[in-house]
């Protein structure tokens, strides 16, 4: 077994790392307060090419492994977690989906824009009534013969108004359960289609996240992905991957709150010597140092099994639940170590804790990781 990143690895960490420092970094307080997109700094990312890091060259991507798209969302993350909401997204449920499942002809239209960053992309599922419980889908795509008529309801979409093509989940046949869910392509300007205002959240403020509303939206029968049927196994398959993608996130704001925890633990002084030098603190910063090691090792572990196309699906509900509850730990208690200045907005770790909470909640709460883990064993 070896832990050694490669060279080539070690280049795209320390490509990611720059760019968040110099251009992520500046404004991100701002951004976060006034809930302001990160418009410019995204479309930095596309010319980077982070937008779609792992697919194939011959579709605009930049053809890398899942274990380099994890080490760019650490360090992105590390700064500024709506930017890589937006990164995730459209790296692992979009691309990926349409890499993966999409013909042709829909990679040729939809996924070469999305990977080469002249597009953005949004994955619809959670529903006003239908989150956890993903199969209870309330929105009606109605077999029309040539095309499908879209009825229905979206909430919480991560990229809702910045997205040209949504990929959106709904039942066809609700009488078969699940067996008769399926995932479609939609573009912005379809007649019938509408995004809602974006909500006023706790964390990742910058990363705006809408309802999306379809009203006798016709969806051509060709922007159907897979078999007739197939939506839910896609969603699935396809969030399998996102999660690996949100427990890097995690990580890394994990590891952000950490280093600042560290850094001012060795300048604030107390009782006559730097903090650090308390036990009381250096036994949380060595705590905090141990939950992020494991979390990192999980998520690696979770990528390299997605890149030896081995069985990932647990692994990856492992990382991210463990990365989401270390970072919220992480996080609170890097807030503890700031004390008073832990409190306000220019010392960063507040945003740092209000952005873990959400990587607890999407992509699967802790408690469905905890489903998704426990099912697995109950197979073993
Ligand atoms: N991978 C592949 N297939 C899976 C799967 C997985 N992780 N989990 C379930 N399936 C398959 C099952 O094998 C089954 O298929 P068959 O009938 O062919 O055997 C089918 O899906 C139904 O499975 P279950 O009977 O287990 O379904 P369930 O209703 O009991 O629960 C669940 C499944 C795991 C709880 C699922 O509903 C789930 O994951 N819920 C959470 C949904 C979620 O993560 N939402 C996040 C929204 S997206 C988001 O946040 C994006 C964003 O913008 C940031």
């Amino acid at each position: 077994m070896d832990f050694t990143l490669s060279e080539e690895h070690l280049m795209i960490q320390k490509a990611a790392r720059d760019f968040a420092r110099t251009e992520l970094l500046p404004g991100v307080i701002e951004r976060d307060d006034k809930a302001i997109k990160p418009i410019e700094q995204v479309k930095r990312m596309q010319e980077l090419g982070f937008m779609g890091m792992m697919v194939d060259p011959k579709y605009g991507g930049g053809g890398m492994d899942t274990i380099s798209y994890v080490l760019a969302m650490e360090e992105i993350s590390k700064i500024d977690s709506s930017a890589s909401v937006m990164m995730s997204v459209n790296n692992s449920l979009v691309c990926w989906g349409l890499e993966t499942y999409g013909t042709e002809e829909q990679k040729q239209k939809y996924l070469v824009p999305l990977a080469s960053g002249d597009a953005i992309g949004a994955f619809a599922l959670s529903e006003p009534e239908a989150g956890s419980d993903a199969t209870k889908q309330h929105t009606i795509a109605k077999d029309m013969g040539d095309y499908y008529l879209l009825n229905g309801i979206k909430n919480w979409i991560t990229n809702g108004s910045d997205s040209q093509y949504y990929l959106v989940i709904a039942h066809t046949h609700p009488e078969k359960g699940h067996k008769g869910i399926n995932a479609f392509i939609v573009e912005k300007d379809t007649p019938g289609f509408t995004v809602g205002p974006h909500e006023n959240k706790m964390g990742m403020r910058g990363s705006h996240t809408h309802q999306l509303m379809f009203q006798d939206c016709k969806v051509p029968k060709a922007n159907r992905i897979g078999e007739d049927g197939f939506g839910f196994k896609f969603a699935m398959n396809t969030l399998n991957g996102g999660r690996i993608g949100i427990a890097a996130q995690a990580l890394g704001i994990a590891q952000g709150a950490l280093d600042l925890a560290i850094q001012y633990a060795k300048e604030r002084k107390a009782f006559g010597k730097p903090i650090f030098e308390h036990q009381a603190i250096a036994f949380k910063l060595a705590k905090m140092h141990a939950e992020t090691e494991a979390s990192r090792l999980l998520v690696h572990k979770a990528a390299w099994l997605k890149d030896q196309h081995k069985d990932y699906s647990t692994a990856g509900a492992i990382a991210k639940y463990y990365a989401a509850e270390s970072a919220m730990y992480v996080t609170t208690e890097a807030v503890q170590i700031h004390g008073g200045y832990g409190y306000v907005k220019e010392y960063h770790v507040e945003r740092l804790m209000r952005d873990a909470k959400l990587t607890q909640i999407y992509e699967g709460t802790s408690e469905i990781q905890q489903i998704v883990i426990s099912r697995a064993l109950l197979k073993e």
